[in-house]
């Protein structure tokens, strides 16, 4: 399904997985296009009804006219006390799409990617306030260097972070441009894969990609039906990892250390896709962007 605003991946898969009941309830977290939301709505009935979340102002255009949907303008994060708003407090199916859209990448002025001129921005919600530009002019050189290792795996990220703190004392790095003109002699390997890696951390810094994943992801267990699923796509390792050690233990929490009490934490999830599911070769041709998604799905077990 080609879509100028952005192609959904996985979608037969999505829809497969989340086994939708005709009149049930459903939150997309991370509306975009809506093309996964819209294939949903083709499998709902009239009682159906489908919450979706979207941090980006311009995903409200992409809204179909439809009133079994509820449009959240905001973080996913919020998931919970946006579901109680409405008066929902358990649904039959959550999904989320992690990342940025191919909207906003396209999106010259948005600055998220590296094959424009715009400020260093990156916010996908434009309410925030924190831009690339704060992340890349006030961090620390040991706040840089943690967040270029962790969020883009960039080989030399303590070079990079000391390039960044000496560059700012005499240059305003304001611009997409004036950023990687300062990095100019320092970039391995590939300047493209290079860039990518570090607007990538960037990106993930500024959005707090990582916190709001985790918020949400604690919010899942509660609010699924029993039999129910959640299916997250995610598109880099950290994301990964971090659903599947979600979906494996339940939970964020450290296990009890004390043998002597008697609590054991009981996973409320059940894994349905033991690997994740990965698009096949005829998707990632005609959607190069699809090349790393990685379907994660999980059922919230029957209670007896
Ligand atoms: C990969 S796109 C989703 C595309 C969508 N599945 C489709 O079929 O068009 C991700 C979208 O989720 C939004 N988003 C990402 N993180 C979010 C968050 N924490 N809260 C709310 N929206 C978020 C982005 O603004 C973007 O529009």
């Amino acid at each position: 399904m080609e879509n100028a605003y952005h192609t959904p991946v996985l979608l037969k898969e999505v829809v497969d997985e989340l086994k939708i009941v005709p009149g049930g309830i459903y939150v997309d977290c991370t509306f975009g296009g809506g093309g996964h939301s819209k294939a949903i709505l083709q499998k709902l009935n009239a009682d159906g009804k489908l919450v979706v979340f979207d941090q980006d102002e311009d995903a409200k255009k992409n809204l179909p006219n439809d009133d079994r949907v509820i449009f959240v303008p905001h973080n996913f994060r919020h998931l919970q006390r946006f579901l109680r708003l409405h008066s929902i407090s358990a649904v039959d199916g959550i999904l989320a799409d992690l990342g940025v859209s191919s909207h906003q990448f396209n999106e010259a002025g948005r600055g998220f990617s590296t094959r424009y001129n715009a400020d260093l921005d990156m916010r996908m919600d434009q309410r925030q306030t924190k831009t690339a530009f704060d992340v890349v002019n006030t961090c620390s050189e040991q706040q840089l260097h943690k967040l270029f290792e962790q969020y883009g795996e960039v080989t030399n990220a303590r070079t990079l972070a000391k390039t960044i703190v000496v560059a700012r004392q005499s240059t305003l790095l304001k611009t997409i441009d004036s950023f990687k003109n300062a990095l100019r002699g320092i970039v391995k390997g590939n300047p493209n894969k290079y860039f990518a890696q570090v607007f990538q951390a960037l990106r993930i810094e500024v959005n707090d990609e990582l916190g709001a994943l985790i918020e949400m992801l604690q919010q899942v267990p509660p609010l699924l039906k029993p039999g129910s699923r959640v299916a997250i796509i995610t598109f880099h390792s950290l994301e990964d990892r971090l659903v599947k050690n979600f979906f494996r233990r339940g939970t964020f929490e450290e296990a009890q250390e004390n043998p002597f009490t008697m609590i054991q934490q009981v996973n409320e999830l059940k894994i349905i896709t033991k690997k994740p599911i990965i698009p096949g070769e005829k998707e990632m041709k005609q959607n190069p962007r699809s090349a790393s998604a990685k379907l994660r799905v999980a059922e919230k077990v029957m209670m007896v």
